[in-house]
């Protein structure tokens, strides 16, 4: 229909008619979610719990027979009056519920393999305070969301991974109130991760969600970290949301008797420089932290940081100026044991407590950020991170859109997580196919990394070609990274264990390599001989014939084998083996050891795989 055709009267009738749309609520655009560091450091109301739950596969809860919009749809909770002239055909509080923060598929039978729209609606009360703004904290919500508070919508928000913060100040109200959101976790093609995943598309609120209270003025985001120059200079900056002109903030190290005072530019970036003196260094064997206090007017945030500088030098990693091996395993935020998604400190200390007693110390956390309390346990635990934003496969890189969502998720991420000294490597990408409007697009991303945190590595994990027994490693994307990572699977998807005693590698770049996978499943409790599949012993003798290889490459600075624990997956299907499980792991989802996993501890205890330098 050609629009520029429209007569006069009915452009005043649109007019009119987008008028009552905004006043009844949908369609509105929504402010954007904003990113807050360190939010799970703020004192905040939990909204975590029981919410009450619709599973809505046609999403007629927010989408008419016609496929428009509805104003009055579920988010308004609305409750049916006796002579209604109209059904009211839900009720959040009479509907079953679903436990937040958690997957929905691990709750319900009958949700395992539910994709779609989900409602959710908690109620709670809440006494508004002068010259506070009030943000509704949101975990992480896979894969799509929607969010209404008392019937008006706050935000909406792609990418299932990071966390985000909804303003509510003007929505809430002194007494009862209540949450409604919509969460959504149908694949889409333009999305970010596409269709095709490894991994099981556990959808919903499955990070804690959070009323979190802020003045007017508050501190949304900062930076603190060691510079790598010589001596101990403590730098970064502090954003202030809202600041005044002439605002100055403090920031405060007791322990180091360090404390500044930062001015603003004129981004409204205070920056600072802080020389400290005796300042302990964060590393894998002694991961010390420092209390941090942040001050700016009414706002004060307080936060336990690590000071530590990560860097390359020709081939080598070097960790503190040193250069370091990394011992590591890859990790999905699989829940041991009850699996669904892992979210909590017991679930970090439970797979990150496996991975020491690997001898690891480093993880590579797959695919896609993983939550807080992960990373908080890596810089208490001393283990050494690579983050993945989940650019996975072959997503539609020619697509300008999909790089905006790309780059969303890529600012979450790194505004969220930026002080976590655990954290050396920002991942931007897993087995893309090697062609020029994925290069063009992960180089837009690495060089956004890059601009966001100088602080750290950039890296991705690339598809290897190989001619005969040579494994050539020319990928056009190694350029724009500073560790390049390469995923082989010799002896499972291809050849046999002991094709690796005869593989070369041609390295097209001097840069450190990290072998971010390798290896082979197994059930656990399986066995046989060293030749047969799906068995423990054919997955040891895999990492066996592994370590050979590996030692012959002389810029390997790390390596992470595909994967510490045995997670769901949609492409497993193989009965009394797979059972929707990638048995991969180095232990079962029920804890079991494989014996790779003792291999690989004996390798990286005795330090027999690997060197530094
Ligand atoms: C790929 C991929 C993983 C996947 C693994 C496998 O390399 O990166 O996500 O799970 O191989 O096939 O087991």
């Amino acid at each position: 229909m050609k629009l520029f055709s429209l007569r006069p009267l009915s452009r005043i009738f649109i007019a009119l008619f987008c008028t009552a749309l905004l006043a009844a609520g949908i369609a509105e655009a929504a402010p954007a979610p904003i990113v807050i560091t360190g939010a799970d450091r703020r004192p905040a109301i939990s909204l975590d719990g029981e919410w009450g739950s619709i599973v809505d596969p046609y999403f007629s809860g927010l989408f008419s027979f016609h496929h428009q919009e509805k104003s009055n749809g579920w988010f308004l909770n609305q409750k049916a009056k006796p002579g209604d002239p109209f059904p009211t055909e839900y009720d959040f509080s009479t509907a079953p519920k679903l436990r937040v923060p958690s997957d929905w598929n691990t709750q319900r039978e009958s949700l395992l393999f539910y994709e779609g729209p989900v409602w959710y609606e908690r109620d709670f009360t809440y006494q508004p305070k002068q010259h506070t703004r009030i943000f509704l904290h949101i975990g992480a919500a896979n894969y799509r969301s929607w969010f209404w508070v008392n019937g008006q919508k706050v935000c909406e928000h792609e990418g299932g991974y990071t966390s985000f913060n909804c303003d509510v100040t003007a929505q809430v109200r002194s007494g009862s109130n209540f949450v409604v959101a919509a969460v959504d976790n149908t694949r889409h093609e333009d999305g970010v991760p596409t269709l095709e995943t490894d991994w099981w598309n556990y959808g919903g609120l499955h990070r804690s969600v959070s009323l979190i209270e802020v003045p007017e003025a508050f501190i949304d985001q900062y930076d603190v970290h060691l510079s790598r120059g010589a001596g101990s200079v403590i730098e970064g900056w502090v954003h202030v949301e809202g600041a005044q002109s002439g605002a100055k903030v403090e920031v405060e190290i007791p322990e180091l008797k360090a404390k500044a005072t930062a001015e603003a530019d004129k981004t409204g970036h205070f920056l600072f420089h802080i020389k400290v003196e005796d300042l302990e260094r964060w590393s894998p064997e002694s991961p010390k932290l420092y209390k941090l206090i942040l001050r700016a007017g009414e706002d004060s945030i307080e936060d336990t940081i690590g000071f530590r500088t990560i860097e390359t030098r020709g081939t080598q990693i070097l960790l503190n100026g040193k250069p370091i091996f990394l011992r590591g395993v890859s990790v999905h935020a699989e829940a041991p044991y009850r699996t669904g998604r892992a979210n909590t400190d017991k679930d970090a200390e439970t797979l990150l407590g496996w991975a020491k007693e690997l001898g690891c110390n480093f993880v590579r956390l797959a695919h896609y950020p993983h939550d807080e309390s992960m990373l908080r346990a890596a810089d208490r635990m001393g283990v050494l991170v690579w983050s993945e934003n989940p650019v996975y496969w072959a997503l539609q890189f020619d697509n300008p859109k999909v790089l905006v969502k790309a780059e969303q998720q890529l600012d979450e991420e790194i505004g969220t997580s930026r002080n976590h000294a655990a954290i050396i490597l920002w991942s931007m990408a897993n087995e893309t196919p090697s062609n020029e409007a994925r290069t063009n697009f992960i180089e837009t991303l690495a060089g956004r990394a890059r601009a966001l945190d100088p602080t750290r590595l950039i890296t991705a994990a690339l598809l290897v070609r190989a001619e005969g027994h040579t494994k050539i490693v020319d990928d056009a994307l190694g350029k724009a990274l500073d560790v390049i990572g390469v995923n082989e699977y010799i002896g499972w998807y291809e050849q046999h264990p002991e094709s690796a005693d005869i593989t070369e590698w041609r390295i097209d770049y001097q840069k450190p390599l990290i072998v971010s996978e390798f290896g082979g499943g197994a059930k656990a409790g399986l066995h046989g001989g060293d030749n047969d599949r799906w068995t423990e012993e054919y997955q040891a003798n895999i990492y066996r014939h592994q370590f050979g290889m590996l030692n012959r490459i002389p810029q390997l600075r790390g390596m992470s084998p595909w994967v510490l624990m045995d997670f769901r997956s949609p492409n497993r299907p193989l009965a009394g083996i797979q059972d929707e499980f990638n048995r991969k792991g180095l232990i079962s989802e029920q804890g079991q050891k494989k014996q790779a996993f003792f291999v690989l501890q004996k390798a990286y205890k005795e330090k027999t795989v690997g060197r530094p330098e």
